[in-house]
């Protein structure tokens, strides 16, 4: 049934033919300037748009731009070493590689999250094993992490997510006790903190993206920190065909150092350079935006807004709220569909748990063997992660802020659409059980 026939008289909500609030779609977030071109520029000028080279010798950890750049992030991030990558995807599969994922490996990762995350262990034969996540802050949950730690445990993969730390010191403590490693996957959460100390640096590598929707980037790129001496040699020998330089180096212990070229441009990380320079303002805006936006929605019934635990510093890549459709009295799915109609670009439930998808749930049987070959005897049951499915299926509501430039005038009136929305529930109510008939 088309809204307009509706009898009820409404306030003007844009889902039941009013007018919406924000008529413009909002500016998308756009951090590449007149530093960035010029720098480019130096680098086309020079002709030299890659500097490395795939066997030892000087160049083999890339060229003049990319060290500074990694020396940059390395002083930033107060890390012993940082590896550029040309993706966070590549930077994870470095990790992996670098800690010695062997075939049979189980490695912890959370549901909820980019798909790169829990495909990385495959490459080497590793099984992704999914804990559930906190329902306040979407990190795993280090109490279902220690009950799902065996003795084929290799590692953790702890998603900062959203920009929000996830327990790292007790994540790492509890690696280090059982002998096995932390890997942090740090794409979206440049600068946040626990404790004072930079998410991305606390795990054994921690990899960030540095692809063209995040804080800042090179258009595509990563980077992995780490502050242990072998595992960084290992990561710049994945980066960049590293079973040509074991000979040289005279390296016994050659597992994993079968290299891809996972090697970052000169041209991309000129363009870092510039980035890095701007990250602490980009950054804060961010959070800046995040907590009015959190402020002026908190008296709303029936959302909560992000929440941030004592001792960390959220960078809202991704400003998460939850919604109790029972406080409502709206699906959420509604709710949605009328915060869209007044132009705030909101969805519902982030990622579906990644142990849903076909690659999980539809292995496809080749010889002997289904696809993925390594995950053959495993099953991966729905309500795996009651936490992740719920928040999923019923109550997260997700707004990427860093999507969108966001200036003091679109925010207030990203503001105004929820306060609209939120105080003509009434009349959603009756559009939610007509659609429902
Ligand atoms: C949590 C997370 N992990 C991994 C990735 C993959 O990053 P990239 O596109 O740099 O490979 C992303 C990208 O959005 C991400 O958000």
């Amino acid at each position: 049934m088309g809204f307009k026939n509706l009898l009820f008289k409404n306030n003007n909500l844009a889902l039941l033919g009013g007018e919406p609030v924000i008529r413009k779609p909002l500016t998308p977030y756009r951090t590449i300037g007149f530093a960035e071109r010029k720098a480019i520029s130096k680098v086309m000028k020079g002709g030299n748009l890659s500097g490395f080279v795939g066997a030892w010798c000087d160049q083999f950890n890339g060229g003049p731009n990319v060290r500074k750049f990694e020396e940059s992030w390395s002083q930033i991030f107060k890390c012993k070493y940082s590896v550029s990558v040309n993706s966070n995807t590549s930077g994870l599969i470095a990790a992996l590689g670098a800690i010695g994922v062997s075939p049979g490996d189980e490695v912890i990762v959370p549901p909820m999250t980019m798909s790169a995350t829990v495909m990385a262990p495959l490459i080497y034969g590793g099984i992704p094993v999914f804990v559930d996540i906190e329902k306040d802050y979407f990190c795993l949950d280090i109490k279902k992490v220690e009950l799902a730690i065996t003795s084929k445990t290799k590692a953790i993969i702890a998603v900062n997510l959203f920009g929000h730390p996830a327990q790292l010191r007790l994540l790492r403590d509890l690696a280090d006790k059982k002998g096995i490693y932390l890997i942090e996957d740090a794409a979206q959460c440049p600068l946040a903190t626990e404790n004072n100390i930079f998410a991305g640096t606390v795990g054994h590598i921690g990899v960030f993206s540095l692809n063209y929707h995040k804080h800042i980037h090179t258009g595509e790129g990563g980077i992995c920190c780490t502050n242990d001496d072998d595992l960084a040699l290992r990561l710049r020998a994945i980066r960049n065909h590293g079973e040509n330089i074991t000979e040289s180096l005279k390296i016994d212990n050659i597992t994993n150092f079968v290299g891809f070229n996972f090697r970052m441009t000169e041209l991309s990380a000129s363009i870092g350079l510039e980035q890095l320079k701007k990250i602490n303002n980009f950054v804060s805006n961010r959070e800046n935006i995040a907590k009015k936006l959190s402020k002026e929605l908190s008296s709303f019934i029936g959302l909560k807004s992000p929440l941030v635990r004592d001792d960390c510093r959220h960078v809202y890549y991704v400003w998460a709220a939850k919604i109790n459709s029972k406080e409502t009295g709206v699906s959420r799915s509604v709710l949605t569909k009328a915060l869209k109609a007044e132009g705030v670009p909101v969805e519902e439930g982030y990622i579906k748990p990644l142990y849903l998808l076909p690659a999980f749930q539809r292995r496809i049987a080749i010889g002997r063997n289904g696809w993925p070959f390594n995950l053959t005897n495993r099953i991966y049951e729905k309500s795996l992660c009651p936490v992740a499915e719920e928040l999923y299926s019923k109550s997260l509501l997700e707004f990427c802020i860093c999507s969108y430039e966001l200036n003091s005038s679109q925010l207030s009136k990203v503001i105004d659409a929820f306060q609209k929305v939120f105080e003509n529930l009434n009349y959603l109510k009756d559009y939610d059980l007509r659609n429902c008939e």
